[in-house]
């Protein structure tokens, strides 16, 4: 049997490069040695406040971005969280084994409640323990994050472990999955933070125009040391040699090797023409996908109808275990 594999992402804003290229790029090679579940985590999204028109664009939209980034549909399940019931059914009764003082330790809680002060909603506070529901349901063995999820997964882990010491097995207990290259991208204007969606300035997103992309990576923040190499204590300049690998699969050595005696202007400029041409026909895909939406819709009908299949079962036998009637 192979292994379960679930990730998703929140609608809620423009996919940047940082999730194509720490992210999608990598579940694309998955497909095949694992079964893997990808989820547009529209639940998720509206812990933060957002325009229902644009929402609903959105999700359309990043499933779209999924497959013009070369998931396919076939070979993995796509689907909106909301369609699946189960993932809010569940996160009531994980809400009821999971601690106020495990969930006031989240980092991701900290920052947010920081950055949206007016809104520091019941759902932000619970969200780790939908995203912990969503791992769950589909008793996935790995879970491709990033670094900033971390915490959420570890949550997950001790949830699964809980429920699993007062009921006797009943989840898997998921594993983080660490891909061979996944870069970490960082912010253009601040090195030291993840590129984010949130960062228009810093961000370069998945669907933008190639002038504009040209323009952002001539901007980006370097050092005075004139010389490109990878380097510790040089955030810019080793952020714009992980982007300009994992765009061009060229080890850090080789492109030290290309750009030695450049300056930073040519180096810049040929990331940014790696970037350009690398997203040039996701582009051009995504464009094509969104002008037929009979075909997203038929995706993501299909997907929620295999994820239902899959998170009833677990939902069942949470019922059950806890003493509910079924
Ligand atoms: N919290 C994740 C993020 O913001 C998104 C997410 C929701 C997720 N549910 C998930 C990721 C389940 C992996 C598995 O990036």
């Amino acid at each position: 049997m192979k292994k379960r594999i679930f990730s998703g992402i929140q609608p809620s804003g423009m996919l940047t490069i940082g999730n194509y290229l720490g992210a999608i790029k990598n579940w694309t090679k998955l497909v095949d040695e694992y079964e893997c579940i990808f989820s547009v985590v529209d639940l998720h999204a509206i812990t933060v406040r957002q325009d229902p028109k644009e929402l609903n664009e959105r999700c359309i939209s990043l499933l779209a971005q999924y497959i013009a980034c070369g998931l396919d549909p076939e070979k993995c399940i796509m689907f909106m969280q909301s369609h699946v019931p189960a993932h809010t059914q569940l996160s009531w009764v994980l809400n009821c084994y999971t601690y106020m003082g495990e969930l006031s330790r989240m980092t991701q809680f900290k920052d947010k409640s920081e950055r949206h002060a007016d809104n520091i909603n019941a759902g932000l506070f619970t969200y780790p323990v939908l995203m912990a529901s969503d791992i769950l349901l589909y008793n996935a063995d790995l879970v491709p994050v990033g670094h900033d999820q971390m915490q959420h997964l570890e949550l997950t882990r001790d949830v699964a472990e809980r429920f699993n010491g007062i009921y006797g097995d009943t989840f898997i207990v998921p594993d983080a999955y660490i891909g061979k290259t996944g870069a970490r991208v960082m912010d253009l204007s601040d090195p030291t933070k993840k590129m984010s969606k949130s960062v228009p300035n810093g961000m370069v997103a998945l669907l933008e125009e190639p002038a504009s992309i040209m323009k952002k990576f001539k901007r980006a923040v370097t050092d005075s040391m004139g010389y490109v190499k990878f380097e510790e204590g040089r955030d810019g300049i080793n952020n714009l040699l992980s982007i300009y690998c994992a765009t061009t699969s060229k080890t850090i050595e080789e492109a030290e090797k290309e750009f030695e005696g450049k300056g930073y202007g040519d180096f810049k400029k040929a990331i940014a023409e790696a970037v350009i041409a690398e997203l040039e026909p996701i582009q051009a895909k995504h464009k094509e996908l969104m002008d037929n939406k009979d075909y997203l819709e038929s995706i993501y009908k299909n997907g929620a109808q295999k994820a239902n299949e899959i998170a009833q079962g677990t939902l069942k036998t949470v019922y059950e275990k806890v003493g509910f009637i079924v």
